[in-house]
């Protein structure tokens, strides 16, 4: 699969098999993930592997589709609110390529947004300045969702003189 086709053919998963994916190729594209711009080489990303009793004090309204690895991907602290936003995006980038990753792979992935409240703070037990970026459930698909068409992006394009 090509990257083009990786990008068009990745879905939300909502429900997973219950098949485990294997840790080694989850370290793969996490590692090939980390090939995300970044500005300064700040490599500002840190995975959580959730374990069983955090993820279910989490109390997730369908357990994350079942599937069999819960990652929290979050970003590092940032002295000023111009680097806290670049540590942001290059995170987000990183959590794309890790889908697309795994995605060529026949790895589905979803993104929950659930991090930012205290609760989950509290639960993950996260360092100061530390913010989830998404929570990203990982597993083969037990139903692949139908594509949501994108707006035509000529309606996204605007010349500048
Ligand atoms: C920052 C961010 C937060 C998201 N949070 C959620 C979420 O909490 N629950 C959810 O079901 N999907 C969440 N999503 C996934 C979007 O709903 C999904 O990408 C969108 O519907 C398009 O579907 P697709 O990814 O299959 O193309 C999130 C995506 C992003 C980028």
């Amino acid at each position: 699969m090509n990257v083009t086709g990786a990008i068009l053919t990745r879905r939300t998963i909502k429900q997973f098999k219950p098949d485990p994916v294997p840790m080694e190729n989850v370290l793969a594209w996490l590692s090939t993930a980390a090939y995300a711009p970044n500005h300064r080489m700040t490599e500002p990303w840190e995975v959580y592997v959730v374990g069983p009793s955090t993820r279910a004090n989490l109390k997730h309204k369908n357990d994350f589709g079942g599937a069999p690895l819960l990652l929290a991907v979050a970003s590092t602290p940032a002295k000023t609110s111009v680097d806290r936003d670049e540590h942001l995006v290059a995170t987000a980038c990183f959590i794309q390529n890790f889908m697309l990753a795994a995605h060529a792979e026949g790895v589905g992935t979803g993104w929950s947004s659930l991090g930012a409240s205290p609760r989950v703070r509290e639960l993950l037990a996260l360092p100061q300045g530390q913010e989830i970026i998404g929570f990203l459930p990982v597993g083969y698909p037990l139903e692949v969702p139908e594509p949501k068409l994108r707006t035509p992006i000529e309606q996204k394009l605007h010349d500048l003189p």
